[in-house]
């Protein structure tokens, strides 16, 4: 098992989750764009969970990348939030009216934040700006066939993934907050590598 993630606090080797629930797994601290070679065709499964899509600038990419990291039929799991949330106010936000659609679907810059985000103590404070891209699911469904996968399963759900849209679920007017995304490689067809994508 392996587990790939950019943060160092998560990453740390003295002290990781597998250590403590005694499992053999190996942490790797990279950017998903600089994943050597070497893992290249090892994955039996590859899982996606939610707030991973909105840091990647290039999504043709990302998908080019899992795809060669997948062994011939290994799967993607997918579990993201639905790009239709994007369109409505975050739980934060000033806007009262849930329903309000407040940002377009269809965005071709990304928003920049310059706050950090603190998932255990909560705080917020002040980062470099960071960019959140808003990719459409047709974005994502046409990244995952031409990165040679095939879609085996695609539903949307009305469950908030995110801790960040409770009030639009709690609309109870059933808007897609979720859906779930898995596909397959195909077998022995070549993949491009990073270096070809350009
Ligand atoms: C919103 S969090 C999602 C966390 C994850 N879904 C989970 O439940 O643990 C986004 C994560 O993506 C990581 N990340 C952002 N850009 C990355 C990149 N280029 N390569 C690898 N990880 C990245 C961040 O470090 C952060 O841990």
């Amino acid at each position: 098992m392996c587990w790939i993630r950019y943060f160092r606090c998560c990453c740390s080797r003295s002290n990781h989750p597998g250590q403590k629930i005694n499992i053999d797994c190996e942490f790797h601290r990279t950017d998903v764009y600089e994943i050597s070679d070497s893992f290249d065709n090892e994955f039996d499964l590859i899982y996606i969970s939610i707030g991973c899509f909105g840091w990647m600038p290039d999504i043709n990419r990302f998908f080019h990348i899992v795809s060669r990291l997948m062994k011939d039929s290994g799967k993607v799991f997918i579990y993201e939030q639905h790009p239709f949330a994007e369109m409505l106010s975050s739980d934060s936000d000033t806007e009262t009216d849930p329903l309000k659609i407040v940002e377009p679907y269809f965005k071709s810059e990304p928003y920049e934040e310059n706050e950090g985000i603190d998932y255990v103590g909560k705080t917020v404070f002040e980062c470099p700006p960071c960019y959140w891209f808003v990719w459409t699911l047709s974005d994502i469904i046409m990244a995952t066939v031409e990165s040679n996968l095939t879609i085996k399963y695609f539903n949307e759900y009305k469950d908030d993934i995110s801790e960040s849209h409770e009030r639009n679920e709690k609309a109870g007017v059933g808007i897609p907050l979720s859906y779930i995304l898995i596909a397959e490689k195909a077998h022995g067809i070549p993949i491009k590598t990073t270096h070809q994508i350009g």
